[in-house]
């Protein structure tokens, strides 16, 4: 099999290639580096630079390579810049994944696994999120990747694509220093942030109704999330005319408290957080269902959020050196 891995560049795709390869797997990256580095590909991987909106290079790419599996990572990614650009947002992420379903499809492609998010439940009023609990994105980017679902399934049926829809929860960590994610989006980076330019980590409200007040989340390890692409990859392969909507998370809630603590005691700031008012949109608790992916895909988280937090740390640190304690 060669699996066409898009986004291959970015941070989750480096990841995913890296697995993919130590499955025994060939694999091709298709990245428009936007947001992507070139140098995250590794030796002996090919990198095709183009956009998912041109049709044509997708078709002779797919043609040169013999492949065989998609799996499409190549999108934009931040809530609030989706809230200014939404068209820009469903340009790249809708449109981008339509041209490269009729490339795939024309081409005879058998299997597709698609990044899609937790953002596609919005704010759940539930305890643990299954995936039949109702999806009502909040956000322009949740709503691509709902869309996105959508577009994947009904190709799926329409054409006998067998595909997974994979809904990651919150990604952190690395599998080495250079493949650590480099932009601020996230609780983790944020609080690195805050502690580098010597001020206090913000707790955006603490008033929610959670046992210490602050929001809870689900984090996963990038390298779990990646062995995620592996299992669903095999199963698409090994059993044609599958359709997957997966959660990819531990189903363990963790406090934004919690993890200002654990952050505050691996890095050695100790620097009490400040809490400030709530962020308009934030749920109180997301917190995946992980027994369907369990059941379907045989797959299970192994590493925990210290192994999330200190392998960030090393990332942030390699970026900025200054940020590094005795
Ligand atoms: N990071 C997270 O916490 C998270 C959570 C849920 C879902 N996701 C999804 O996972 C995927 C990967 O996210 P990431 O965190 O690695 O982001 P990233 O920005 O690091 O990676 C995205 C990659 O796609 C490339 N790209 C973007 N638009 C493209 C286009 N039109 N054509 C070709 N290449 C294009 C970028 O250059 C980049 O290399 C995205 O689909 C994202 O929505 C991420």
């Amino acid at each position: 099999m060669t699996w066409l891995i898009t986004g291959g560049a970015g941070y989750i795709g480096a990841h995913v290639v890296r697995a993919m390869t130590e499955a025994g797997e060939r694999t091709v990256v298709y990245d428009d580096l936007s947001t992507g580095i070139a140098e995250r590909v590794p030796d002996g991987v090919p990198l095709e630079v183009g956009s998912t909106l041109d049709r044509e290079r997708l078709s002779r790419v797919l043609a040169a390579h013999g492949i065989t599996g998609v799996v499409h990572l190549a999108a934009k990614k931040q809530v609030g810049e989706s809230v200014d650009l939404p068209l820009h947002y469903y340009r790249e992420n809708v449109e981008g994944l339509r041209v490269l379903l009729e490339a795939v499809t024309a081409a005879g492609v058998p299997s597709f696994v698609f990044s899609s998010s937790a953002a596609v439940y919005g704010m759940p009023d539930v305890e643990l999120v299954t995936e039949e609990t109702p999806c009502a994105p909040m956000s322009p980017y949740g709503e691509t990747k709902l869309a996105g679902e959508w577009l994947v399934r009904a190709t799926g049926r329409a054409t006998g694509l067998s595909t997974a829809s994979l809904r990651y929860f919150n990604v952190a960590g690395a599998a080495a220093p250079e493949l650590a994610d480099t932009g601020v989006f996230n609780l983790i980076p944020m609080v690195f942030e805050k502690l580098t330019e010597g001020a206090p980590p913000r707790v955006f409200g603490d008033d929610y109704p959670t046992p210490d007040g602050t929001c809870v989340r689900d984090y996963i390890h990038v390298v779990d999330l990646a062995e995620a692409h592996v299992a669903a990859a095999r199963a698409l392969e090994e059993s044609p005319g599958r359709d997957l909507t997966l959660n990819i998370g531990r189903g363990e809630g963790v406090s934004v408290r919690e993890m200002i603590d654990r952050i505050n005691a691996i890095t050695g700031y100790g620097r009490p957080p400040t809490v400030t008012p709530r962020r308009p949109g934030d749920p109180a608790r997301v917190v995946a269902s992980a027994e369907r992916v369990a059941t379907e895909l045989g797959w299970k988280a192994k590493h925990d959020v210290q192994d999330m937090i200190t392998s960030a740390w090393e990332g942030w640190v390699r970026l900025h050196p200054e940020a590094a304690r005795d």
